[in-house]
């Protein structure tokens, strides 16, 4: 993509500095520009002019929109797929998940745009308001800056713009610098909706003007998605904004004792193998613990290495490739760094353990000390520790140990097991007979702890990025 416009109050710009996007595996994917001071700031007046317009457009213009774009997403999938590809470094199997995904997203917008209604409230349940009621509706909170990160460069950018669209709420969203070109690509799309003025733009922008944005009154809403530090940072910055974080997670997975049979073994053992190092281990749900009952733990342990052996690392534009490259060297060295403490520290490779430029081996470690941080941290990583626990509660427990909780999974066929999980373990949500790793784009998505707050998932950011709006009725004969 040479070039590739930013996209101001919803038309193509070029400005500033150049943005030269080189993908860890192919190297230069394209180019784009830093948005200029000025179009920085008509993005942002335009989303302030238009913001009352906006909330009072027609469920059908929004929804209309929305649809569209779902549909231009999929007419370009595979465009879609192989920009991703090339900037983000991502498996081209992977690549065209995500990009079915948006189109989900979107459409999901679409139709929860035209389900967006409101309820009626009865207030004569006492005497003296007899006569009247209340018209319960949502409206938005103001203009919305979006962030999204590197490691899903159209997804995530579809769950700040769709739910946005779908209440009438403007959007300037920010790109990530290393993946803007999924996005940029997504603007052209929007460009065709005929959406107001104002109502989006997509802005490449430096650091520093990302934090004059986050500090700009006519953005109350401000949706982060990316790394723990910044995201907090960005809260307490803001203490009277509206903030929404989907920040890090070590997800987690329990396994039971009933889970010793062949095809569960098998089930297990795959979707481990497979959610641990998918995306090199980039996504925030993606498996970095595993507790295995005693009775199985051994088995289960053997059969995630062989299905982590079988795995095709390489080129991600080969579609038959399962594991890339990580965003750059430094997230490489990094993880290498990780693993190297902690083999210092007692814990044993039993397969991978090793990195070539921004490549790191899917890697599997057992006997893993607590306090490692390929334990405690966010990995994001091809890499998982498999730890024999004596019990499900045990395992329940060290899930609950860390710091983050965004989402668990627990093999079990047990329903009390099942119940118990959802009630004790300290996460967003828990996926049973499946790998944290699962996510509906349409289910309430996000965490607790230093995972962050608020919920993405578009029904629940739309809650999210509005406030109730009460109209009391007076005189009414109900
Ligand atoms: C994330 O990495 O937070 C997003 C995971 C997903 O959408 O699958």
């Amino acid at each position: 993509m040479p070039n590739a416009p930013y996209w101001v109050a919803g038309q193509a710009a070029h400005g500033g500095r150049e943005l030269v996007v080189t993908g860890p595996h192919a190297g230069p994917a394209g180019t784009t520009t830093f948005a200029t001071d000025a179009d920085v700031e008509r993005a942002v007046t335009t989303a302030d002019a238009v913001r009352h317009e906006f909330a009072a457009s027609s469920a059908a213009v929004r929804a209309d929109a929305l649809e569209h774009v779902s549909r231009r997403i999929a007419e370009r999938a595979e465009e879609f797929a192989r920009l991703i590809t090339a900037e983000a470094g991502k498996p081209l199997k992977w690549a065209r998940v995500e990009v079915a995904r948006a189109v989900s997203t979107f459409r999901w917008g679409a139709e929860e745009a035209r389900r967006w209604s409101g309820t009626l409230q009865r207030l004569d349940t006492d005497p003296a308001a007899t006569g009247r009621m209340a018209l319960l509706r949502r409206a938005p909170r103001g203009p919305v800056l979006g962030i999204a990160p590197f490691n899903f460069p159209l997804n995530l950018v579809a769950h700040k713009i769709a739910p946005a669209i779908a209440v009438g709420a403007p959007i300037v969203l920010k790109p990530a610098p290393k993946t803007p070109l999924s996005a940029l690509l997504l603007g052209e799309l929007l460009a065709e909706t005929g959406l107001p003025e104002g109502s989006w733009s997509v802005l490449p922008v430096p650091d520093e003007v990302a934090g004059q944005l986050v500090q700009d009154p006519r953005l109350p809403v401000v949706s982060f998605t990316g790394s723990v530090p910044v995201g907090w940072s960005i809260r307490d910055a803001v203490p009277r904004k509206h903030v929404t974080l989907e920040l890090g997670g070590n997800g987690a997975v329990v396994v039971g004792p009933d889970q010793g049979g062949e095809q569960s073994l098998a089930w297990a053992a795959q979707r481990i193998a497979t959610f641990a190092m998918y995306q090199a281990g980039q996504s925030c749900v993606s498996v970095q613990r595993v507790y295995a009952h005693r009775e199985v733990a051994e088995d289960l342990t053997a059969r995630i290495v062989q299905e982590v052996e079988k795995l095709r690392t390489g080129d991600p534009a080969d579609p038959a490739t399962d594991v890339g490259p990580l965003i750059d060297e430094a997230a490489a060295r990094r993880v290498e760094s990780w693993v190297d403490e902690a083999v210092a520290t007692g814990a044993r490779v039993l397969t991978g353990g090793e990195r070539t430029g921004c490549c790191y081996a899917p890697t599997v470690l057992t006997g893993v000390p607590a306090d490692a941080r390929v334990s405690c941290e966010e990995v994001f990583g091809p890499v998982v520790l498999v730890e024999p626990v004596d019990s499900t509660d045990q395992g329940f427990a060290r899930v609950n140990e860390s710091r983050f909780g965004l989402q668990a999974g627990v093999f079990t066929a047990d329903l009390q097991v099942a119940f118990r999980a959802a009630r004790v373990l300290e996460v967003g949500a828990v996926v049973i007979g499946d790998v944290p790793t699962y996510r509906a784009d349409q289910m309430p998505y996000g965490g607790v702890k230093d995972s962050g707050e608020g919920r993405e998932g578009v029904h629940a950011a739309m809650l999210d990025l509005t406030v109730d709006r009460v109209l009391v009725l007076t005189g009414i004969d109900v």
